[in-house]
């Protein structure tokens, strides 16, 4: 697979290989070669994680190469910095304009696009204000984030985030510790992903990934208040409706989730991932058939296969 994808990793359970290097990050408006985008070690996000990103997919269709909602992941990426009051020297519009044109330098045909703003050298006081703001925009090759297979995912023990401590819908750089927690322990036990339970114990979401279950054809997610608001989430919810199926936001307890016909994780990095087991208890099905029919509908969009949804696609040609 690597032979023939040379750009694309393809992982077997969850993507540990390193990283394949592109030859250009756009940094702070210019393009540098990858070994030169250095940072100082007193770059303030280093030391207390306020910092903002995005997770962004492309993919190769007859067209040319398509960006998937990117307008949305731009909104998100400038909701998140105003959230923790940061500036980010650009306007969204030049932030869609460096993305597309990081992709075209690097020339890849698919992969994955990381914008990240954070605060960068000048003063360490934990009162992020006045201080610099730097951008990068790196794009790389990434194929199936869980693998291929269906997943077997843990209850973690840590606890999500939740919106009494922080901005939850915001996606900040120091919330990737509390899903650093929940996977690592995840992985030490032998299972593909955590799956994290909010502070009264209700399903709320993956490491980074949204979650779904289907029960008598009815699909369900947790609602909004401990996720954070995915665009494949929300992209999957609107097509999921659009084929007839009624989907249902709310609470959901992990013995509803495990009882479920089937379930699945939806993410940028991720995309759609069947989940075969939870904790020890297996599911219905190893690989649910709405769950591999909302799949191969939505593989198909972003591959430009339906015209229904071409405006989520940011052609480049
Ligand atoms: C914690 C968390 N939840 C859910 C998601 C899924 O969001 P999206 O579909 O926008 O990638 C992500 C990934 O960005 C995430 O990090």
């Amino acid at each position: 697979m690597l032979k023939s994808l040379p750009h694309l990793l393809q992982p077997t359970s969850y993507n540990i290989y390193p990283m394949l290097t592109t030859p250009y990050i756009w940094k702070n408006g210019k393009f540098v070669k990858w070994a030169k985008a250095q940072t100082h070690v007193l770059t303030h996000t280093l030391h207390y994680g306020a910092g903002v990103f995005e997770g962004i997919r492309f993919y190769e269709t007859k067209k040319g190469i398509a960006i998937f909602r990117l307008k949305e992941h731009v909104e998100r990426l400038f909701y998140s910095a105003e959230a923790i009051d940061m500036q980010i020297p650009y306007t969204k519009q030049e932030i869609q304009k460096a993305i597309i044109a990081t992709v075209k330098k690097n020339k890849l045909k698919s992969g994955y696009i990381r914008p990240l703003s954070y605060y960068g050298y000048g003063k360490m006081s934990i009162l992020a204000k006045n201080l610099p703001v730097d951008t990068i925009i790196a794009v790389w090759g990434w194929g199936a984030y869980l693998g291929t297979k269906p997943i077997k995912i843990k209850i973690s023990p840590f606890t999500r985030i939740n919106s009494k401590s922080t901005i939850i819908t915001a996606k900040i750089v120091g919330h990737y510790f509390n899903s650093i927690l929940a996977s690592l322990d995840a992985h030490k036990s032998g299972y593909n992903e955590a799956l994290l339970l909010d502070n009264d114990g209700y399903v709320a979401e993956g490491p980074g990934e949204n979650i779904f279950m289907i029960k008598n054809a009815v699909i369900y997610t947790p609602s909004l208040g401990s996720i954070l608001p995915g665009i494949t989430r929300n992209s999957i919810i609107k097509l999921a409706r659009d084929l007839g199926y009624k989907v249902a936001e709310g609470k959901i307890t992990p013995t509803e989730l495990k009882k479920a016909d089937e379930a699945f994780f939806t993410g940028t990095a991720a995309e759609i991932s069947p989940i075969c087991a939870i904790n020890k208890s297996k599911m219905k099905f190893e690989k649910g058939p709405i769950t591999m029919r909302l799949k191969e509908k939505f593989m198909k969009i972003v591959h430009g296969e339906n015209k229904k949804y071409g405006n989520w696609l940011t052609i480049i040609r």
